[in-house]
């Protein structure tokens, strides 16, 4: 088994310039197959909400939704750093609502880190946070819960004064204390110049290559994305075909038991072979 990796392991990975990667997971028996494979993260992503709740968005998910999948996630992690995600209006109250629910996830749930979206305008959050001893990963450009705000999921900062806004959010999680933040839907020239003007790790999905690692969600990647979400967005890579694998599977279920192919006798339990004989009997 790999060892455990905790914060300071993915800061040193940046220093050396060794990739991250992180893979979303929502239960147990995906987050052990992920983790057996060797992730360095684990996000319990409040992309639950589309991924496994089939909302059209991320807005619904609440936080003992999110304790419960977190504390799924964190019983098959061995090695890799559970990092749960702090769901729409968890955080948004303020630094002492938002300390709140990011304890629960720490104690009740089993995560090492929390994950929050938003830039200057949640620092403070942040720092309280971390000052209490949680580490944070901040998450700016393309934010989800912001969809309406937004008008849909929408690339950030391709005009240069967003692009500034965007770099000055950044700098504004670093400073607050976040270990580490997530790059979402921006130019791949915005990236690498806030990867460049920040210490911390980048972890970028659709950010392109310049980040210090990066984040896919493990639906997209294993080709099981939900059938109403059309084609998956452009900087997703696809590893394998599993929705083909398994509507195969289930149709051949199908076929076999409606033709008597399954179950066979090498699926069958057998009755105990009666004893023969007066029982002997002890006093
Ligand atoms: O919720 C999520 O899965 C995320 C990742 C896409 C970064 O925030």
């Amino acid at each position: 088994m790999s060892k455990r990796i905790f914060v300071p392991d993915l800061i040193r990975k940046r220093q050396r310039g060794e990739a991250i990667t992180m893979l979303t997971a929502y239960d147990f028996t995906f987050a052990s197959l992920v983790d057996q494979a060797g992730v360095d993260v684990i996000l319990v992503g409040d992309s639950l909400g589309t991924v496994v709740q089939g909302h059209e968005t991320t807005i619904p998910v609440t936080v003992d939704q999110m304790v419960y999948h977190v504390s799924l996630v964190a019983r098959a992690a061995k090695s890799a750093l559970v990092v749960a995600d702090l769901p729409f209006m968890s955080y948004q109250p303020g630094p002492e609502v938002a300390l709140q629910n990011a304890g629960r996830f720490i104690k009740e749930a089993g995560a090492a880190a929390v994950k929050l979206e938003g830039g200057q305008t949640v620092s403070e959050t942040i720092r309280r946070i971390v000052d209490a001893g949680i580490p944070v990963m901040g998450h700016v450009g393309l934010t989800p819960q912001s969809f309406h705000t937004m008008g849909g999921h929408k690339i950030q900062g391709k005009r240069s004064a967003d692009a500034k806004r965007l770099l000055a959010d950044a700098k504004a999680v670093e400073n607050a204390g976040a270990f580490c933040v997530v790059l979402e839907g921006i130019p791949a020239s915005l990236a690498e110049q806030i990867t460049n003007n920040l210490s911390i790790p980048t972890i970028g999905i659709g950010a392109g290559s310049k980040c210090s690692g990066q984040v896919l969600v493990l639906h997209d990647l294993l080709g099981i994305t939900p059938l109403g979400e059309g084609a998956p967005p452009k900087f997703v890579k696809q590893y394998a075909n599993l929705k083909e694998t398994i509507l195969s599977a289930v149709a051949n279920f199908i076929t076999d038991v409606k033709s008597g192919e399954f179950p066979t006798t090498e699926h069958e339990y057998k009755a105990s072979p009666e004893k023969s004989g007066p029982r002997r009997v002890v006093s």
